[in-house]
């Protein structure tokens, strides 16, 4: 009998064909030497620095033609570890500040290991890695305080599920009609603060409808949409002859993490029959906070909710979730399956509805496992202590801000994300700083515009992050500061 159909003999001799190793022991030892490596990573990752330019000769290797033939492992890792390892985005680290980027943990780690082991497709069909997405789907509509009858769906982030719920939003608006035929000449439109995030448009934009279908409507001090504004803007739309049909709450914007007054708006929208969403990207983490929970009030009315896993829940990329009040929307949106993909009433085509039907994915990847495994090992209230944690780190970094007299607070602090100037700067040296800080390691700033003006902006993510991180902050801007501006005067 042929040794790899029987699990006997599988070790002694591999198939033609099989991609299997002719004997594994070797595979084992290079497998459990990456696992230290990785572990070794993670426990020393303070030390090093955030992050690292590539040299000329690692882009270089970059440009290697197709190999033909194979190569040992245990070479094509040393490359992993000379060429990738040393040159990551840096979002580990504790002084990782540039965007909403999570930290990661060693069990998320370890999931994404067991899920690729698995390799399931988790577009259909019925087996556990289903069912561990559904149980996720709950989780999640149980910390946005949705009704029991929600459902939702794992994604790849906040882009993807901004853009699901475009395409719900857009079928319940005009009807099943719409999947054959199109929007035709309806011009539909959608509203959001000026504080939304760009993947909302581009989700119009992937949708059919436009990019230039966003209304983007003025905020107040706070960064929060003015619902005046709002009302205003789609009563002369609608006398215009657009058909409004989706306003967008941002719940954490993106670059000062303001929140929106969703009770307000989940009012506007009942009474105009408008479908509300919630881009929550980072913020939706915030409620398993209690005390931060009352900020999101309203989050709970809406028609769907979009938020990542792996910003603060610190899920290793990529992990994001799109959650509905009403499954059947998702379903009358996506479902739709050739003969092949049949539902049967037992075996593996069972389990209906499957994900497929819910979303824009036929083959999907096990992502809900590395979620799944972070929620039962953290538990909600250790997960909510990270944002507490962070939360503090950022009003902390805003008082020592706002006692030097040489930084600038330049918009209040929600949430995680403090903007600040360096005062008497130009838009140059701002930029200046974020680079040269980036280009020594020492810490990752990035800058956006506020107001007109270049602005340092520190997004405070990371579970590894210490009070002594976030003042290194000021001491490195200062520092960074003399060098460019006042050593030159001399
Ligand atoms: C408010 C907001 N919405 C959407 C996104 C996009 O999310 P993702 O990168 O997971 O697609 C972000 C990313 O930072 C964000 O902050």
């Amino acid at each position: 009998m042929d040794g790899h159909l029987t699990g006997a003999h599988a070790g002694e001799r591999s198939c033609a064909g099989s991609l299997d190793p002719a004997e594994w022991r070797a595979l084992r030892i290079l497998g459990h030497q990456m696992l230290d490596d990785l572990f070794d990573d993670l426990e020393a990752v303070r030390e090093g620095p955030v992050w690292q330019p590539m040299p000329d000769e690692v882009r270089t290797a970059w440009q290697a033609p197709l190999p033909h033939s194979g190569a040992d492992p245990v070479d094509v890792y040393a490359d992993y570890r000379r060429l990738v390892a040393p040159y990551g985005v840096g979002n580990r680290h504790s002084r990782f500040f540039g965007w909403v980027h999570g930290g990661g943990t060693a069990i998320g780690m370890l999931a994404e290991m067991l899920a690729a082991g698995l390799n399931a497709n988790c577009g259909g069909r019925d087996h556990a890695p289903i069912e561990v997405e559904r149980q996720v789907a709950r989780w999640a509509a149980e910390i946005l305080g949705f009704p029991k009858e929600a459902g939702g769906l794992v994604l790849s982030g906040t882009s993807m599920a901004n853009f699901v719920a475009v395409l719900a939003a857009r079928r319940a608006a005009l009807g099943g009609a719409v999947r054959e035929d199109g929007v035709g000449g309806t011009r539909l439109t959608t509203y959001a603060s000026e504080g939304a995030h760009m993947c909302v448009a581009r989700a119009l934009d992937m949708a059919g409808l436009g990019s230039a279908s966003l209304r983007l409507i003025a905020c107040d001090d706070a960064g929060r949409i003015e619902l005046a504004d709002l009302a205003g803007r789609l009563a002369t739309d609608r006398a215009a002859g657009m058909r409004p049909f989706l306003v967008v709450g941002t719940a954490g914007s993106v670059d000062i993490g303001a929140i929106d007054d969703l009770a307000g708006l989940a009012e506007l929208c009942r009474e105009a029959g408008l479908w509300f969403h919630v881009d929550a990207a980072f913020g939706a983490m915030a409620m398993l906070w209690e005390p931060f929970r009352s900020g999101f009030r309203g989050i709970e009315q809406a028609d769907s909710v979009a938020f990542d896993f792996h910003k603060w829940m610190q899920v290793p990329y990529d992990a994001g979730c799109i959650v509905v009040r009403d499954p059947a929307v998702l379903q009358a949106t996506f479902a739709r399956r050739p003969d092949y993909l049949r539902s049967t009433p037992g075996g593996l085509g069972a389990g209906e509805p499957w994900p497929v039907d819910l979303g824009p994915e036929l083959s999907r990847g096990f992502r809900a496992l590395k979620v799944w495994m972070t929620i039962r090992t953290y538990g909600a209230d250790r997960l909510g202590a990270v944002v507490k944690h962070c939360c503090t780190l950022a009003q902390r970094l805003a008082a020592t801000i706002a006692r030097t007299p040489e930084l600038e607070l330049v918009a209040p602090v929600a949430l995680n994300i403090v903007c600040f100037r360096v005062a008497g700067g130009d838009d140059a040296t701002q930029e200046g700083i974020a680079s040269w800080l980036q280009e020594t390691g020492r810490s990752v700033l990035s800058t956006t515009t506020l107001g007109g003006r270049c602005v340092l902006r520190a997004a405070i993510v990371n579970h590894r992050t210490r009070a002594a991180d976030v003042d290194a902050i000021v001491s490195d801007v200062l520092d960074v500061r003399n060098v460019l501006m006042v050593m030159p005067r001399r």
